[in-house]
């Protein structure tokens, strides 16, 4: 299995309706039978999460951020007891533009796997990977700051970052854990996404590549087809 989550930030063109546009594209591609070996996440503004899931659709739907606040009497935070409520699969977790500390990281990566749902966390090089990889979240996505945004693939222009994650990861890992290995930042086409997974990674974290694209449909489809096109697989 291969994984493809989109992060659609908070930009402007997933505003609205522009969001059940794009909520559309991911559901036809990830409905095709070619991608049955993809598993799609889509990662909405938090605003926009009921409108996205559709128990239909074959893609899981996360939230970008989750709080540690307590389910009951907290205002203005979001819960991942809520969000689960709301059908989210589970959430990104100290993304680079919403970093967190070690022990909330911590703390919300058993909140979720009690209530049974997914983890991303994301770090920003190998060393955090390791870090990380002794929580045993479900994924971990590992993103150089400088290139998120660039249009620069880590997997072009930096794969030793993906190759060094990859053996963080197994070195760390807690014996039985499932964690899997994403990349992410400025990956935008096909081949940054067969290249991040012959590099080692099990998957992709893509934002602007998918969202900038002027046919999102088109783009989603392009890379979901990289990443089956990966002669090397990666773990999972
Ligand atoms: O969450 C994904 C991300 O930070 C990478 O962003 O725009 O380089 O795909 P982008």
């Amino acid at each position: 299995m291969r994984y493809f989550v989109i992060n659609a930030k908070n930009y402007s063109e997933v505003s609205g309706k522009g969001l059940e546009s794009l909520a559309a594209a991911v559901r036809i591609v990830s409905g095709k039978q070619i991608f049955r070996e993809v598993e799609f996440f889509l990662a909405p503004p938090n605003f926009g999460l009921t409108s996205t899931v559709n128990p239909q659709s074959s893609y899981h739907v996360l939230a970008q951020h989750l709080d540690l606040a307590k389910l009951g009497a907290s205002t203005g935070f979001s819960v991942p007891e809520i969000a689960k409520s709301f059908g989210a699969a589970g959430s990104l977790i100290n993304h680079s533009e919403h970093r967190i500390s070690r022990n909330d990281i911590e703390s919300l990566i058993s909140r979720l796997r009690l209530l049974g749902m997914i983890s991303v966390v994301c770090a920003k090089d190998d060393e955090e990977v390791g870090e990380f990889s002794k929580l045993a979240p479900d994924f971990i996505a590992v993103e150089p700051p400088d290139l998120i945004g660039s249009g620069k693939a880590v997997s072009k222009v930096r794969p030793e970052v993906i190759m060094g994650s990859r053996s963080a990861l197994d070195r760390n890992r807690v014996p039985n854990s499932t964690t899997k290995l994403l990349c992410g930042a400025g990956i935008v086409d096909g081949i940054d996404a067969r290249l991040s997974v012959e590099m080692g990674a099990a998957g992709i974290l893509v934002a602007s590549g998918v969202i900038k694209a002027p046919d999102w449909e088109n783009k989603i489809g392009e890379l979901a087809q990289g990443l089956i096109d990966a002669k090397t697989p990666g773990a999972g």
